[in-house]
Parts: structure tokens; sequence; C-alpha cells
């Protein structure tokens, strides 16, 4: 049974829980009302290495309202290094982060102890009076210093990928006629959310449940599960909404082992949310990142020679890698190429994903670097790329499963006036400003992991469709409804999605852009088989106008199945089932990638274009406009999918102006840890961004064909900005965030 009519998906539809959200009633983790709540409150470590050689908690065991205070010297001995533990989205090598077994500090505000009492403010006071004498180290701080013992990470913890990959003759750099080279540094950033992390941890006997901020309820509950040395059945993790994550909450994090450590000593349900100032210690972040980019060229603009270091922080005690330099390895037609990947340890947490990790670093220097040759070459950067396209993958030589990046170029460039644009720079003006105009391409991988999802038809002609997904504000409720609506023949109204609790169907991740098609494929599959229950039902019953009616001979309308031949004979869901004496009928389906990434090059593309206005005298940068076209496959929601890449420009704006986390090198405290000093864009730094889509369902893909939306509309925002004021000033600045310090 195909899907013959596609009535939901492509449309602009609003987000279901868009109400629910606008108007409160949406509950995020720290706001779910469990009866008998007690608080928790976290104290960190005042250096970044060495350990506590005593720490003194009687003052805020007396204080008032006081349940426990947990160090490592009374905290359960728990399981942090099991292999097992490992899942897609935490380091492959290292140990996960023993939070209060040792006297240990990795890094500055590590938490040390937990502080539990009746109110907040309780645990807030009693944590301020913990005592603690260190013996303190030399913290190893900035990528710089340590830049002598940056190592090549184990080929495991790169999926398998070398540190090292060579393609071609790795002495081409020298024989090209032109040659650039430059060096480009990403601050750490912070993702930042609105909602800071939370988690309520409720035991009831040996089972526990948590409420939690997680973009994936499976994962939290595995990694809980181990650590505890528990079954998983005895864990369920709840998330129905969050706020934003950006990456920040893909792994478990250590808080959330704390929250169920603390409820299990208290015997009470517990409450512990992140301060924003812990959000900068405890969650992870983008990791500072050094890369130098050399490139080799005809004088006709073909690249010859591509060369792509990047050295990146990692933690003491994992090595986390990012795919900083795969898309340099996959998206121009060059024979010759060497990329090489450093890790340097640093006495911080350990960094993670965050919004497109790793092509959004390597393509910010990689792009820049192409408008440095361009400009060499004195030749327009569009043509450029156009001249070194890639028709396959010059990586493994598969074909592109679809690519429509020529035609992102194409509506880009006429949608933005790139035209207008002259070649020289610092030679546009509007009125004092000075006017920049500059591009990027923009790359992702299409990822796909198994997913599993419940579809329920009601005999009342509604249905409900479960799975174990998260919602991070990217409209997973409103996609599924529709993927569900059309899959059913429903209209979305009678549809209600189900996400976020482990006591639903299996879910991947949501991360990597890959929910659309992971759980989209779940979700269709799933109310495909419940529609064709239905039709087998009818055809069984006697009375039925679908009598011994094959699949192939039917399609479904507004709840109603009927002959393609004669579309007078049908029989309503309802009628099916009031017959059937049914209230019900269910069907769980388990969706998996087949072979199609062995046999095609599976990506997303897009093109960038920034305009700037820039005030010479304060070194001010306003990104005056912004077109992205993005190559994503099938368009599941015009609306949605376009707040995506909104939203990803914004983080782009944001990457290439503003977002810096600084720490002080001395003692490794981050110090702007609040919204006031980490600046993010807000409306009055985002004008106009308009977004395109173009290229066909990518069916050769995933049965959706929809390749997901998110992280390809962030990578080379930072590069195409950088590009243009590149193009309005004639100054080339290599190190993020371009402050306007860095103009003067
Ligand atoms: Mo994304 S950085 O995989 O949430």
């Amino acid at each position: 049974m195909s899907q013959e009519k596609n009535t939901a998906i492509g449309k602009p539809m609003d987000r279901v829980d868009g109400r629910l959200k606008v108007t409160g009633a949406a509950r995020y983790s720290a706001e779910m009302e469990v009866p008998d709540l007690v608080h928790a409150v976290l104290v960190m470590s005042a250096i970044a290495k060495g350990r506590i050689q005593q720490i003194d908690t009687q003052a805020a065991e007396r204080a008032p309202g006081v349940l426990a205070v947990i160090t490592h010297l009374n905290a359960p001995k728990l399981n942090f290094d099991k292999p097992e533990q490992r899942s897609f989205v935490d380091p492959m090598v290292g140990q996960h982060f023993p939070v209060l077994q040792s006297d240990t500090i990795y890094f500055n505000s590590q938490p040390i102890a937990v502080v539990v009492a009746d109110t907040l403010e309780q645990a807030q006071y009693a944590a301020s009076l913990v005592q603690v004498r260190y013996e303190e180290q030399t913290p190893a701080t900035t990528v710089e210093a340590a830049m002598a013992e940056a190592f090549p990470p184990t080929e495991s913890s790169q999926g398998g990928q070398p540190a090292d990959v060579v393609r071609g003759n790795p002495d081409a750099l020298a024989s090209a006629q032109v040659r650039v080279e430059g060096s480009y540094t990403i601050p750490i950033e912070h993702h930042n959310p609105m909602e800071p992390h939370a988690t309520i941890a409720t035991w009831q006997g040996d089972k526990l449940t948590l409420y939690d901020k997680t973009q994936w309820v499976y994962n939290t509950r595995k990694h809980v599960a181990l650590t505890f040395g528990m079954p998983e059945e005895n864990v369920r993790v709840i998330s129905p909404f969050v706020g934003g994550a950006f990456g920040s909450a893909l792994r478990s994090w250590p808080h959330v082992t704390v929250a169920a450590i603390a409820a299990r000593q208290v015997g009470r349900p517990v409450k512990l949310i992140l301060t924003r100032q812990q959000m900068y210690t405890s969650v992870g972040f983008r990791p500072y990142t050094v890369q130098r980019v050399a490139l080799g060229a005809s004088n006709d603009g073909k690249l010859s020679a591509i060369v792509h270091e990047a050295t990146a922080g990692t933690s003491m005690y994992e090595e986390y890698t990012e795919a900083t330099l795969s898309a340099t390895r996959m998206l121009y037609a060059c024979p010759n190429l060497i990329t090489r990947y450093r890790l340097v340890r640093l006495n911080t947490n350990t960094p993670t994903f965050m919004r497109a990790p790793g092509e959004v670093s390597g393509m910010y220097a990689l792009e820049c670097c192409l408008d440095e040759l361009a400009h060499t070459l004195k030749l327009d950067p569009l043509e450029l790329r156009m001249r070194n396209y890639a028709e396959v993958n010059p990586e493994d030589g598969l074909p592109w499963s679809s690519k429509f990046l020529k035609e992102c170029y194409q509506v880009g460039a006429e949608k933005f006036g790139w035209s207008r644009r002259n070649l020289e720079p610092r030679s546009m003006r509007d009125g004092r400003y000075l006017v920049g105009m500059g591009m990027a391409t923009a790359t992702y991988p299409m990822y796909r992991l198994r997913a599993v999802a419940k579809a329920r038809l009601l005999a009342d002609g509604t249905a409900v469709v479960q799975s174990a997904g998260s919602d991070i504000g990217t409209g997973t409720y409103v996609i599924m409804t529709q993927i569900a609506a059309d899959a059913l023949g429903l209209p979305p109204e009678r549809v209600r999605f189900e996400l976020g609790d482990t006591d639903f169907p299996y879910s991947p991740v949501q991360g990597g852009s890959m929910l659309t098609a992971s759980l989209g494929s779940a979700v269709q599959a799933a109310c495909l088989a419940v529609r064709e229950q239905a039709l087998s039902l009818a055809s069984t019953q006697p009375n039925s106008l679908l009598s011994n009616v094959k699949a192939d001979e039917v399609e479904v309308e507004d709840g109603r199945l009927f002959l393609k031949q004669d579309a007078s004979k049908g029989e309503s869901y309802t009628d099916i089932l009031k017959r059937a004496n049914k209230d019900y009928i269910e069907t769980e389906k388990d969706s998996e990638p087949g072979d199609e990434s062995q046999r095609f090059s599976l990506h997303s593309f897009g093109a960038h274009f920034a305009e700037v206005h820039i005030d010479p005298e304060f070194g001010l940068v306003r990104v005056s406009r912004v077109v992205s076209v993005c190559d994503i496959g099938r368009v599941i929601n015009t609306k949605t999918a376009s707040s995506q890449v909104s939203g990803a420009v914004v983080g782009g704006i944001g990457k290439a102006l503003m977002e810096y986390t600084q720490m002080d090198p001395r003692n490794g405290r981050i110090v702007n840890a609040n919204l006031g000093e980490y600046h993010v864009p807000v409306n009055a730094d985002v004008a106009a961004i308009e977004t395109y889509f173009v290229g066909e369902p990518d069916l050769k893909a995933n049965p959706l064909g929809a390749r997901g939306v998110g992280e390809v509309g962030m990578v080379g925002v930072s590069a195409a900005i950088a590009n243009a004021i590149f193009h309005a000033t004639g100054k080339r600045i290599r190190d993020l965030p371009i402050t306007p310090d860095k103009l003067l």
C-alpha cells in the first residue's frame, strides 16, 4: 500500500504543541508536579586541577531544612566505566566523568557535593556553608599553551576515521600555481538554551523515574541504569518538552546521576536545576579549535591541493572528537588532499556536539580560505565553487543520492542579487557604512538510525501514534503528526502524536538532524501497517464493501477506505472497527536503514549569501540580509523547516560576531558564565533572513525522501559573514568572533 495522496506533508502546518507552549501549559522537566518534592543544589570546585584535601560539611548539615549533604566521602560507589555505557553521543574513548566518586579535580566548577533540603533557598544557603581545602596544581587551560602535547585521537574515538587522511599526491601543494593559507580559530561556545537543564528524580522501591531535559530518553535510561547497576526496565525517563538544547542534552550529564543519588539518599523526590552559571561547566560546549587550511589551485581556479588541519581541546578523561574535517574531504572535486586531526587535553569538562558540530567549525575555515583564494585569483567566489563542483563524492567515488547544490547557488545568487556585487573589496558603500557581500557553501550528512513507532487507530476515527523521540523545539510533534496523518489518510486534527517517554517504543536521539528520516520512516511504516490491518479486517467482514479487496486497489481519504476504481465502494475506519466490535487496532513497526549508505553518498546541501553594513568608525557589523537556500530532500513542513534554517542563520550570526566563552587561563574559570556577558543574538541583531528550499524528495536516502534540516542551515553561515566583512573592509579576520575591536 503506497501513499497516493500527500495532503498534510509539505504544508506550512502550525506546531500542534504551539498553543500549549505559548499559554504555559507545556510542562518542562523542572515544572513537573511531583508530591513531597525536595531540592538539590550542587557545590562546585573552585580550582581546575588538584584534589580535595578536606571537605567540611558540618555547618551545612546543621543548617535549617537540610536533609543530606553528599560528597565523594559518602556517595554510593557507582559504575562509570562500563564500555557498554558508550552510546552514539558519548566520546568513544575515555571514562565517563565519575561524579562524586573521588577527591580528584579535573576542571574548575566541577560538582563536588550536593546539598538536599526542604526548600530551594535552604539548599542554596547550606551549599554556601560547605568548606573545602584543596591541594592545587597548575591546570592546562589553553590549546595554544598545550600544543606541544597535541596527539592524534584514537581511531575509535572518531568512528573509525584515522586521524590523518591522505588522498592523491601529498606534495601537490608545493607545485600548485597559486597557493593561499590561513590559520583560523573557533572559541569555546556554549549552547545556552533558554531552559536550563533540570532533573526530577523519584524512586519507587528499586524503580526510578526521571523527569529530565534530554534529547534522547532511551539513552538517559541506559546511562543511569548502567551507572546504578540496575535493569533498564526499572528506569523510566519522561521528557515531553525541551526548551531548546542545540546538542547540550544529547548525552546524560553528571547532574542527572546526582539527582538520582540524592533522591535515593533522602527517600524523597529530588529536583535539581542547574543554574545558568553551572550550565557552563555541566553540559558540554563547542571546543576551542585551531585550524590551518592551505589551498593550491591552477590559475583558472581548479583546486589541486587541500591541506586542512585541526587541533581541538578535550577533557582529561575523554577524547571528544567531531567531524571538523569531514566536509573538506567530500565537498569539492580535488584530487590531492591531506586532513589531520589532533587533540589537546585541558582541565575542562568534556566538550560536546553543538549546532552542527564539526561541520560548522571546519567549514568556517575552509569556506573562508576559499574566499581568500578567490580574492587572490580575482575570481568571483561563487564561480570558484562552481569550477570545483563535485559531481560524485571525491572521498569514496559514490554517487550522491540526490544533490541540488548548483540550484542552491543559482537560486541564492538570484534572490540575493549577487550580480550587484563588485569584485573589489571595500568598494561598496551605503552612506557612511561599508557594505560587503559574502557567500559560503553548506553541507551536512544524512544520518539515520533504527526507530520504532506504534500506531493505534480508534473506533471514533482518530489515531494515536507514539514513539520515544524528542522535540527540542524543532517541530517533531507537528511533522510526525503530518506524516502519520498522510499515511493513515486522516486529517491531522484527528491524529495525536506522543513522544518523550521510555514507556513508548524505541527512538534514536534527536540530534545530527536525523530524527525526521529515522523516526519519520518508522511512523510512516506503522501507520501504513495499521491502515492495512483495517483493510484486512474489512475484507473478512461479510457485509463489507471492501470484501476480498487487495491493498493496492484501495485509497484512503478522510478516514475512509475506498476502491480506486469506484470511490462509492468504501468503508470508514469507524464502520470497520465497530462491525468488528473493536475499540481500536494497533501495530508497532521497526524501521532501519538498508544498504543505501553503501550505494550512495547521503548529504544535504545549501548556500548562504550574507550582506553586512559596517560602521567604519566603531567597527560595528550589522548583518543586514541573509539568503539561505537548502536542498534537504523532501520538506515535510515548509514552516518549521524554514524556522529551522532561520534559527540556524541566527546561530551563525552569533558565532560570527558575538558568541565567545572566556576562560581565565590562570585558573580555568569561565568569567562570562551568564547571558549578560556571553552574547547571543537578540532580535535587534537580526535583520532580514530569507530561506528557500530546492531539490526533490530523496527516495534513495529513505522511504520519506527527507534528509532532515536544522544543522545544514548553520554550516557556512559564519564563513559567509566573515567573507562579507572582508569584502566590506578588506580585512580578513580569521579568529571568531569578529568583534568590533578586531575591525578597528
Ligand atoms: Mo545536535 S548538535 O546533534 O543537537
